[in-house]
């Protein structure tokens, strides 16, 4: 049983603030009833409707993280403040990052509790492009630009194949916009050195078909929309 406010919340009605004020002007039913009391306890069985509009509840939470620097990839960590730590006080479960960037990489991070699409956006078979914002130590030259673009050798102790094909855009001559379809480890760090440039800044600004949003802050969040949901359930589908 979960309160009728968080319910509202969580199948990505609106805030808590928001969510209070559709109940209290009488927008919420439930079993056919309206109900201008946000502390109600939903069952899995009852029907809850918006202006008529019955609800679904989802299971899964997809949220968009703005990722700062300085902050790990990891569930939890004594020393160093990590990802996970900006979400203690959301009320889904299981949530997790779907894939890693480096303590220093800032960007997009999708969180999320829905494995399966973790999965799918991460596994090298599926090829999702990933595009980084790449901030160089040195100009980038049109050779540079070639061997990224054929793939490079990122060996480092053990044998690898070469990297995909990479996408580039060149913003200015110490600004690129890689676009890889791996993710290996730190993949583009590495294939930057092998054509002998260095990363001195890097930011994600997509996965698949998720951007970062523009007007998000640094180190914070918000839920997807329902369109960017679907889109990114299309990988799911294989
Ligand atoms: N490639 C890197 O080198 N680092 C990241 O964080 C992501 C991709």
């Amino acid at each position: 049983m979960i309160r009728l406010d968080k319910y509202l919340c969580e199948v990505n009605i609106g805030t808590r603030s928001e969510v209070k004020e559709l109940i209290r002007k009488g927008r919420v039913q439930v079993n056919g009833v309206v109900c201008q009391s946000p502390d109600l306890k939903i069952r899995e069985t009852d029907r809850v409707c918006l202006d008529q509009k019955e609800l679904v509840f989802s299971e899964y939470h997809y949220l968009m993280f703005h990722k700062p620097a300085g902050v790990l990839t990891a569930a939890r960590d004594k020393k160093q403040p990590t990802v996970m730590d900006y979400f203690k006080e959301y009320p889904g479960r299981d949530l997790n990052p779907a894939g890693r960037l480096d303590k220093d990489t800032t960007g997009l991070l999708l969180i999320t509790n829905d494995g399966q699409l973790s999965h799918m956006l991460l596994s090298p078979r599926h090829h999702v492009p990933k595009t980084y914002e790449t901030d160089l130590a040195k100009p980038i030259t049109e050779d540079m630009v070639k061997s990224l673009e054929e793939g490079v050798d990122i060996s480092e102790t053990e044998p690898e194949p070469v990297t995909a094909p990479a996408k580039v855009e060149v913003v200015s001559p110490v600004k690129i916009l890689l676009t890889i379809t791996e993710g290996r480890f730190h993949q583009v760090k590495r294939m930057l050195l092998a054509v002998g440039n260095e990363v001195v800044g890097l930011k994600r600004l997509s996965m698949g078909s998720l951007t970062l949003d523009p007007s998000l802050p640094e180190g914070e969040y918000r839920k997807l929309t329902e369109e960017e949901i679907r889109e990114l359930l299309v990988y799911k589908k294989g």
